[in-house]
């Protein structure tokens, strides 16, 4: 609710009692304060002895949306979209997911049922991503690549981290028509445009990708069962260039699949909101080697996204 009426941007960009606050964005100021009070006890915000309110130094970079490090978009997706799924759990956990819920054949139809929906997700993706797209685009090593295609690459956090970190590269992102139109914003706010197009399509269907000498696939898979990768994988195979490379960005089970948590919450989370879930690094392996892949090798970061690389010979 604070991200949500930007009052946190309002208190980094100067201290301010709940009045004060009020005012400047027009909200009711016995509510604001009470909602103060609450993010004081919950320690993201200090009340100074003047009376005004702060947010606390460490929590800037999370809940400032002009950071790169920005989370609301995800919390917000977490709290309204993924939280609004969780009363059908108990019925994935009488009758299992095929009775409880044959309609969610398509997750992406209802995520993109209306441009406010949209939006929330694309925002998401956004902040997921954005930060530790940096770190994997330097594990991945693209100096050289000539043209990186992001699979479902959402409104491009991936694509323009490699874009900024490699100045010869070009990058298209593939992915389906309602995204086209934050992906043309990401690259006109970078000052990219010439460098970074998309080109709308649907990966599940019969028509083939565009090619390149590196396509990506971040936060894809895990939407999807072993056979729609497979389908997916293929494709991707036939589109790279010989010598080229595939990536997949993904979170990864522990090899016993007991932790980490956070990989855990997300596992149950997507079995109700998607047609996938997490897997193992052995796991991708497998699916990259069934695929025609060679030499799949794992590239952890210091976050919770990590990189698979194989070649296409
Ligand atoms: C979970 S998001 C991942 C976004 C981004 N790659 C990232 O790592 O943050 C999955 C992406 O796949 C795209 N997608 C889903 N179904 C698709 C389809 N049938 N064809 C093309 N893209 C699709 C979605 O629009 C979305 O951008």
């Amino acid at each position: 609710m604070a991200d949500r009426h930007e009052i946190f941007t309002a208190l980094i960009d100067g201290a301010a009692t709940a009045e004060e606050v009020a005012k400047s964005l027009e909200l009711d100021a016995e509510t604001l304060q009470r909602l103060l009070m609450l993010l004081c006890a919950a320690g993201l915000v200090e009340r100074l002895p003047n009376g005004a309110y702060t947010v606390l130094g460490d929590i800037v970079p999370f809940v400032d949306r002009r950071s790169r490090k920005y989370l609301g978009g995800f919390v917000t997706h977490m709290v309204t979209s993924a939280a609004g799924r969780m009363p059908v759990l108990g019925d994935h956990l009488q009758h299992g997911k095929s009775a409880a819920d044959p309609a969610n054949a398509d997750p992406f139809a209802r995520i993109y049922a209306d441009a406010s929906s949209t939006k929330e997700f694309l925002s998401a993706m956004w902040a997921l991503s954005a930060d530790v797209s940096v770190e994997l685009v330097d594990l991945a090593g693209l100096t050289g690549t000539r043209h990186l295609v992001d699979v479902g690459g959402a409104s491009g956090a991936f694509a323009v981290a490699a874009l900024q970190a490699v100045p010869g590269l070009r990058a298209t992102v593939f992915d389906l028509p309602q995204v086209g139109p934050y992906l043309v914003e990401t690259a006109e706010r970078h000052g990219i445009a010439d460098r970074l197009g998309f080109v709308a399509g649907d990966f599940l269907g019969d028509g083939e990708l565009p090619a390149g000498d590196c396509l990506a696939l971040g936060y894809v898979l895990s939407d999807w069962t072993d056979e729609t990768c497979l389908h997916l994988l293929r494709k991707v195979h036939r589109a790279c260039t010989p010598g080229g490379r595939v990536l997949i960005l993904e979170r990864l089970f522990e090899d016993d699949r007991t932790g980490p948590l956070g990989t855990a919450v997300m596992h149950l989370s997507m079995h109700v909101e998607t047609l996938g879930g997490h897997r193992t690094a052995a796991e991708y392996l497998s699916l990259l080697d069934r695929a025609g892949f060679t030499n799949g090798r794992v590239r952890r970061s210091g976050q919770e996204k990590h990189l698979l690389i194989a070649n296409k010979e």
